[in-house]
């Protein structure tokens, strides 16, 4: 550990606080954090930690998200303009002339939403639960759902349903190239393509696995061939094509040191990508990147960064959020 990591293990300790990080952080933050996951999994230690600050190394829907949860908690973000392109794909204000045009819809929105727009919302869903949770609607109910159609159109098609999407998205995970795609199938063709449902049709049809961060994760290190004793009647394997955000990759090599984890570059302006060897152009979410050791250190020092949520928005937010929680 180098010696910021030391002064943040140490303030944690004199301050009760719990560091919380996705699995897009950089890797430094990553390796200091208390806990690592996706934001199901961010979702549920917020609600039951007892400790007295959650540092939310993440973005900003990931911070409100625990601040509703633990309204008497100070929630802290080292880096607040960390935003998400997906969550501001709809705004509040969008969504409630939508709704009004539909009053028999429910609305499902998934978690990469604001307050604002949690507090307009019947149920949030995560890439983790959301086809669970559809699954338990009534079959006859009209649904919204929004802001991710990629992710919306996959739960559309798992289930059969035929939910109204909203058309946001994420950039991130709207520029992985295809045509990178096949060629690496190619180049490594016993790998299986593991994607993150927000990811395109046109990438998620080469999927193998389809899941969230966690799930792609828990599929590596349980089908690996050199993690664990497999079964006859199992596949297994030594190498996977990643479609999703390649902070991933660092709790997979973490976890599954002898597998090879390949990332699929992104599409820059339909211009050349790069394959060489693992050396690829990846896709990495800018805002994600904002958290540092430095200033996750100044936060916590100076307890500065907190985040606050209306008070009145934050009590209509909570309600989709427990009833997610509940129907995981
Ligand atoms: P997960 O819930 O799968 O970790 O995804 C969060 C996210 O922002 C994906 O872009
Ligand atoms: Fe938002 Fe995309 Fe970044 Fe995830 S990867 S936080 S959806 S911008």
């Amino acid at each position: 550990m180098n010696n910021l990591s030391e002064q943040i293990r140490q303030l944690c300790q004199e301050k009760n606080a719990i560091i919380m990080a996705h699995y897009y952080q950089r890797p430094e933050i990553q390796d200091v954090a208390d806990f690592v996951g996706d934001s199901l999994a961010l979702a549920q230690v917020a609600a039951k930690t007892d400790a007295d600050i959650i540092v939310m190394c993440g973005v900003h829907f990931m911070a409100e998200t625990a601040k509703i949860l633990c309204p008497d908690k100070k929630v802290l973000i080292p880096a607040p303009e960390a935003g998400c392109s997906l969550a501001d794909s709809c705004k509040a204000e969008d969504l409630a002339a939508w709704k009004a045009a539909h009053p028999n819809h429910m609305v499902v929105s998934y978690v990469n939403t604001s307050a604002a727009v949690k507090a307009l919302t019947d149920v949030v869903v995560t890439s983790s639960n959301a086809l669970k949770i559809v699954n338990q609607l009534p079959d006859n109910q009209p649904i919204l759902f929004g802001p991710d159609q990629n992710l919306g159109g996959y739960i559309n098609k798992m289930t059969g349903r035929k939910m109204d999407l909203w058309n946001g998205g994420c950039h991130v995970h709207a520029r992985f190239s295809e045509e990178a795609l096949l060629a690496l199938k190619e180049q490594y063709p016993n790998a299986p393509v593991l994607a993150h449902p927000e990811c395109k049709a046109n990438i998620l049809q080469h999927a193998d696995v389809i899941g969230s961060t966690q799930a792609l994760l828990n599929y590596a290190i349980s089908h690996s061939s050199s993690e664990r004793p497999i079964s006859n009647s199992e596949a297994s394997h030594s190498q996977y094509i990643v479609v999703t955000e390649s902070g991933i990759l660092h709790e997979m090599q973490k976890a599954c040191p002898k597998v090879e984890f390949i990332p699929v570059p992104a599409e820059v302006d339909n211009s050349k990508f790069i394959i060489q060897n693992s050396k690829l152009l990846c896709n990495e979410c800018e805002y994600m990147r904002m958290c540092t050791l430095q200033n996750l250190r100044d936060c916590l020092l100076n307890e500065s960064n907190k985040v606050m949520v209306d008070e009145a928005v934050a009590k209509d937010a909570i309600r989709p959020i427990q009833r997610m929680l509940e129907m995981s």
